[in-house]
């Protein structure tokens, strides 16, 4: 009678919490797969994979102790345990967060046609209850534990299947799982990912100017409301109305009105000023907001902190060359602290916050004037913080910071802003601010890194963003030094290359006073995407990425799911096509654009020229209706409808049926429309008669 109760709860524990996670190959410790160059020789993968050699010893150890006498069961058995070998672990193995003790069997009712083996993606877990039910074996995998499906306690007795579970049924209602809802399931093959094929790029994308403004970060309010924050270099930030589509209105903004105005604190100049900000997750209930700015030393002391150009990463301060006159380190990278200024119960109508610093969060003297990158982000899954900042500058990174895992230069950090410890804390274990290290930060398999570090090897990532329905992929576009713009798809302790590469190429400094790392003693992720300087311009050196996000908007249907980006001098925006779904795998294309003849503000794009089209394109942004903005230096644009612009996209049509119609509105752009939605509306009422569905 136990024994069933605890069964019961299990499947309702594993049923309850089964959500597909969609993610790109990853290992159940989060990091990339890596590349094998031999065959494991107990598991047999080869290629991309998540275990090492000592891990596959691992895994052999632990099958021979299972001590398995049916041969049948014997193969299964084993294929089951080096599932955690396959590149595409993480997905197979993990429910929601919680790693399980043995992957997701492709189940029985689900019946699939995989790319391999129809039969045996059909019913491998009833085929494992078969060959497994009355073979007995010690520390089983498959006993079930109370207490969540990690950590079960091994039971050194041998025991059967059929002494956990009653039937095929319990069984398999305990580890089955679909493949047919896009998440994969193991059947018994190393996992192949359906290949529908790539699908054409978007005819183009359709523009509208919003604003007239030169923004260089946006924000959508955690409030899930229509508005945005908007910030420019100098250090000041506004709250922003963002107008319904065909609305045929502007950003709703008041220059002389900003939310917060920080220029009194901010060093601005071409490579300096407020780079980044960052509203808490939870900024409706407790109003916390984020800056990430440069300021001077000289002018400011408060924004003194420790140089980046130290003992710890072999440079001497006193030998730095920065711009004439500077001194070293004398600007700095800082993320501030601020608060709204409102009532606890009103948060979200307040109008702006108190230009008092909170906390500090980050002080550090950067070695030249460019390349510190800046961006913060929340992440969406785990609600850390996490900071950008570029190798520091210098052609080349001559320190070598990039690839120097004593460096916070060249990195990307995730910080913990939730649980600040003391100042004697903070001081004795030699941090740069108030934040403590969320626990699986990196450094702990890799004690050779900083804590704060979450992926290495970059030079200057301009533009990071999440996935909104995939978190695990995080995209950063690294601007290059004389050949390649990449974007990367960026992992736990993943190291991006730089500067032993620069994209796919192999990069050899100009001068490097810090030293080399040799190639061989690196396992580089290379980008996802990019582009060459010679794609985009003759003239060496005129190229720098402006990385994006995936579009996930239902406004432009023939852009759901593709990632774009652009440059920031260049007339060219590109579309990345993920193909197959959840691969990681990516073919980007340089896709048309041009503005709306019903835009907002009048917009005209400078074609055929050599300066680019839209002016500067310095970020992007995404509001929450999830609709993709373009920040230039001309003003704010807004990805519309491809029929605004005449692009055909043969799914634009149906899904206006299935949203909501155009909003009551007295434009003209409007007006034009409606008629049109209704014939939309009966045409679709006609087809779904004739389909029978009525
Ligand atoms: C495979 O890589 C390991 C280290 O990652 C190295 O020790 C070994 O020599 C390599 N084997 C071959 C055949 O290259
Ligand atoms: C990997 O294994 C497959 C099947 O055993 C084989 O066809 C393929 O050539 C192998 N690839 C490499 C790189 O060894
Ligand atoms: C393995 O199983 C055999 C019987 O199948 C048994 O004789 C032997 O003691 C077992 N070994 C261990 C280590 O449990
Ligand atoms: C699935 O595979 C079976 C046998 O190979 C085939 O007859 C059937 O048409 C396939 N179904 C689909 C939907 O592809
Ligand atoms: C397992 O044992 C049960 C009960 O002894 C028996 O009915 C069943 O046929 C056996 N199954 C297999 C696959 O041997
Ligand atoms: C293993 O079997 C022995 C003897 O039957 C029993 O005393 C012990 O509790 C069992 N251990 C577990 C973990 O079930
Ligand atoms: C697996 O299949 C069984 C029937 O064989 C079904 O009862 C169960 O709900 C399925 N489990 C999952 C997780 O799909
Ligand atoms: C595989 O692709 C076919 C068509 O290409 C589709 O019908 C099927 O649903 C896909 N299966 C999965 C598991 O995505
Ligand atoms: C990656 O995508 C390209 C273009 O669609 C395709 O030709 C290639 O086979 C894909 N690679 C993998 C490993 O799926
Ligand atoms: C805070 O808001 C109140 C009421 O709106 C206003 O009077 C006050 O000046 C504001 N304080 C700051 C520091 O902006
Ligand atoms: C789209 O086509 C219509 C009719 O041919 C034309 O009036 C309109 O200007 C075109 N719009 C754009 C953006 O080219
Ligand atoms: C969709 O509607 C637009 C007008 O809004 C029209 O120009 C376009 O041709 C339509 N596309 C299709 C595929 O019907």
């Amino acid at each position: 009678m136990g024994r069933v109760l605890a069964t019961t709860l299990l499947s309702c524990t594993l049923l309850l919490f089964f959500v597909p996670s969609f993610s790109h190959p990853l290992c159940i410790d989060s990091t990339a797969p890596f590349t094998l160059n031999s065959t494991l020789k107990f598991c047999s993968y080869n290629g991309s994979s998540c275990c090492n050699s000592a891990e596959d010893l691992q895994l052999q150890k632990q099958f021979q102790a299972m001590n398995i006498s049916d041969p049948n069961c014997a193969s299964v058995v084993k294929s089951i345990l080096c599932a955690r070998c396959d590149p595409f672990s993480a997905e197979l193995f993990t429910v929601v967060s919680t790693p399980r003790p043995v992957p997701v069997l492709c189940n029985s009712t689900v019946s699939v046609n995989s790319s391999q083996s129809s039969q045996a993606a059909t019913n491998f877990c009833s085929s494992v209850w078969d060959k497994c039910q009355n073979v007995s074996f010690v520390n089983s995998p498959f006993a079930p534990s109370l207490k969540g499906q990690a950590g079960l306690p091994a039971n050194s007795n041998a025991s059967k299947l059929t002494q956990y579970w009653q039937s095929e049924t319990d069984f398999c209602n305990a580890f089955g799982g679909a493949s047919s809802d896009g998440s994969v399931c193991y059947d018994g093959q190393p996992v192949m990912l359906n290949n529908t094929g790539t699908p054409s790029p978007p005819h183009g994308l359709c523009l509208e100017k919003i604003g007239n403004g030169s923004y260089l970060n946006m924000a959508a309010h955690p409030d899930k409301s229509n508005r945005a924050f908007f910030a420019n270099q100098q250090g000041k930030i506004w709250l922003a109305t963002i107008p319904k589509q065909r609305a045929g209105s502007t950003l709703e903004l008041d220059e002389s009105n900003p939310f917060l105005d920080l220029t009194d604190e901010v060093y601005f100049d071409t490579q300096f000023g407020m780079m980044g900000m960052a509203f808490h997750p939870n900024f409706a209930q407790n109003g916390r907001l984020f800056a990430s700015f440069n300021c001077d030393k000289v002018k400011w002391p408060g924004c003194t902190g420790r140089c980046s150009c130290n003992s710890d990463v072999d440079c001497d301060p006193s030998k730095l060359e920065p711009d004439a006159g500077a001194q070293p380190c004398q600007y700095q990278t800082v993320i501030a602290e601020y608060t709204v200024n409102g009532t606890s119960s009103q948060l979200s109508l307040a109008t702006n916050a108190k230009p008092t610093e909170v906390r500090r969060i980050f002080t550090m003297g950067l070695p030249f004037t460019s390349q510190h990158g800046g961006q913060i982000l929340f992440g969406p899954a785990d609600g850390y913080l996490y900071f950008m900042m570029g190798d520091g500058g210098g052609t080349g990174d001559p320190y070598n910071f990039a690839q120097n895992k004593k460096s916070v230069l060249g990195k990307i950090m995730r910080l913990d802003i939730n649980s600040i410890p003391s100042a004697e804390e903070i001081d004795k274990l030699g941090r740069w601010g108030n934040y403590s290290i969320p626990p699986d930060n990196p450094y702990k398999e890799d004690r050779e890194l900083l804590p704060e570090i979450w992926a290495y090897g970059l030079r200057n990532p301009w533009r990071c963003s999440f996935d909104s329905e995939r978190p695990s992929y995080f995209m950063c576009g690294d601007v290059g030094q004389d050949k390649y713009e990449e974007v990367d798809l960026i992992t736990k302790n993943g190291n991006y290359g730089w500067r032993v590469y620069e994209g796919p190429y192999s990069y050899t400094p100009p001068e490097s006073p810090g030293g080399n790392t040799t190639p061989s003693s690196i396992s580089p992720i290379f980008p996802v995407m990019g582009y060459s300087h010679s794609d985009v311009n003759k003239e060496e050196g005129s190229a720098s990425i402006t990385a994006g996000y995936f579009y996930r908007s239902t406004t432009d249907p023939c852009m759901y799911g593709r990632y774009l980006y652009t440059d920031l001098y260049a007339a060219a925006l590109w579309s990345g096509t993920e193909s197959p779904q959840d691969s990681g795998n990516f073919t980007s294309s340089e896709i048309p654009f041009s503005c709306a003849a019903d835009s907002p503000l009048p917009c005209s794009l400078l074609k055929g020229s050599s300066l680019p089209a839209l002016g500067y394109a310095f970020s992007f942004g995404e509001d929450n209706n999830k609709d993709i903005f373009i920040l230039t230096n001309s003003g704010v644009y807004r990805v519309v409808s491809p029929s605004r612009c005449n692009y055909t996209c043969s799914k634009e049509n149906a899904t206006t049926v299935a949203s909501p119609g155009p909003s009551p509105s007295n434009s003209r752009a409007s007006q034009l429309s409606d008629p049109y939605s209704n014939l939309v509306l009966l045409f679709a009422s006609l087809l779904l008669l004739l389909l029978g569905f009525v």
